[in-house]
């Protein structure tokens, strides 16, 4: 049907290859190295049950009726509290729940960018983030990744001959990389924020779930020109279908994002923030995220061990250090949008590549494997039905 009635800024949108992906994993006996959740082995369900319990019965009111759109105030205060003590919050900074990081994206968007407003991004980078950022007519601009997180030199350049509004970075355990920007870098992109006048969204939703390596401080902690705005989530530490997620920014950036909010949701759910909130009093969180770190360590290098053991050498890999993801490139011109057409044939799943880039019509010669849903013993299976597939393509 013709659409001419709808609003350009939704027209240009693509629908998200991965969940077209998850329809046909959905469906059948696929393996899917596709998956973008924490493990659902980790959900802590007794507990949140009889916390849900407790809550409606003992302060069934507060749990049912209109909360306060900066947040439910204990679980609010918390975070506050943990971002003051990691130096995320300063003085002149707020901080707010919303529904999921994904709402920050959105807030931080709808409050910085004008049609046409260059925003950089890391390339690849989180599809959420982009059709974000797309949805409100942002001009984005891709920035290759390096080992060490975006090449710094290439956002200089684009500086040095556009006005950039805002850079949109996930520094840690990236989504779809698994690559860590080195502190050298964060301290760099700090210092080019304010000699061009940009801001930065620093999106930080794996940040606790390092598996190896020493942590690197936050761009956000080491910032005192008020020009990071920070977006954290407890979804891939306690569960994503809570939508309970979290951001700090300069008061007055605060201030608009609270209204923005308002405008989308109100506030997010007073239930589930409660549930946030107890499940972090009563029980030991770090406890909690470790079963997750342990089990993704675990995990990550079972892959890692099969990609070096089946892989052809034509295909290398990042060595993620937390997250859940690792990112695979093809030295060729191969189209992993094609090799993965194969590969569901072959009842296996991943992420083509194209689908993070700011092009998602290019064809592109890497793709993202999950490692934190699959089984061990699927992990094995569905690696090695790649390297098949792989081997086949580049004879
Ligand atoms: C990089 C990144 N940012 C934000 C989100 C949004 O997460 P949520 O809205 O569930 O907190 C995700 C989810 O996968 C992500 O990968």
């Amino acid at each position: 049907m013709a659409n001419e009635f709808m609003a350009d800024r939704v027209t240009s949108l693509k629908a998200s290859a991965i969940r077209e992906i998850f329809k046909m994993v959905g469906q059948s006996d696929i393996i899917s190295l596709a998956g973008g959740n924490p493990s659902a082995e980790i959900f802590p369900k007794e507990i949140l049950a009889s916390l849900a319990e407790k809550i409606l019965r003992e302060e069934g009111t507060t749990a049912l009726q209109y909360g306060v759109t900066e947040g439910y105030a204990p679980l609010r205060a918390k975070v506050k509290k943990d971002l003051k003590d990691k130096g995320i919050l300063h003085d002149t900074d707020d901080a707010l729940i919303t529904s999921g990081g994904q709402q920050l994206i959105d807030l931080c968007a709808k409050t910085l960018i004008n049609d046409g407003d260059v925003v950089a991004v890391e390339a690849p980078s989180f599809i959420g983030g982009l059709n974000c950022f797309r949805s409100y007519n942002g001009k984005l601009i891709g920035i290759d990744m390096e080992d060490d997180g975006m090449n710094l030199d290439r956002l200089e350049a684009l500086a040095k001959k556009e006005k950039i509004k805002l850079v949109y970075t996930i520094p840690t355990f990236q989504n779809p990389t698994g690559i860590t920007m080195s502190l050298e870098k964060r301290k760099r992109l700090l210092e080019m924020a304010s000699i061009y006048d940009f801001y930065i969204l620093e999106d930080n939703p794996y940040g606790a779930l390092r598996f190896s390596g020493a942590d690197i401080q936050t761009i956000k902690s080491m910032d005192d020109s008020g020009r990071v705005i920070y977006a954290g989530s407890f979804s891939k530490v306690i569960s994503p279908g809570l939508r309970v997620g979290f951001g700090a920014a300069r008061a007055d950036i605060f201030d608009r994002m609270v209204v923005c909010k308002q405008v989308q949701d109100v506030h997010t759910p007073c239930l589930n923030q409660m549930l946030v909130n107890k499940f972090i009093e009563e029980y030991d969180f770090d406890a909690h995220i470790k079963k997750s770190i342990d089990m993704y360590k675990e995990k990550c290098a079972k892959m890692i061990s099969c990609m070096d053991e089946y892989f052809p050498s034509f295909c290398t890999h990042t060595v993620p250090e937390g997250g859940i993801f690792l990112w695979c490139s093809l030295s060729g011109d191969y189209d992993t949008k094609k090799i993965m057409a194969e590969c569901i044939e072959k009842k296996v799943a991943f992420v083509p590549g194209a689908t993070a880039m700011v092009d998602i019509d290019k064809p592109c010669n890497q793709f993202r494997l999950n490692y934190s849903t699959p089984t061990l013993s699927d992990i094995e299976k569905g690696i090695f039905i790649i390297s098949e597939v792989l081997k086949n393509v580049g004879k």
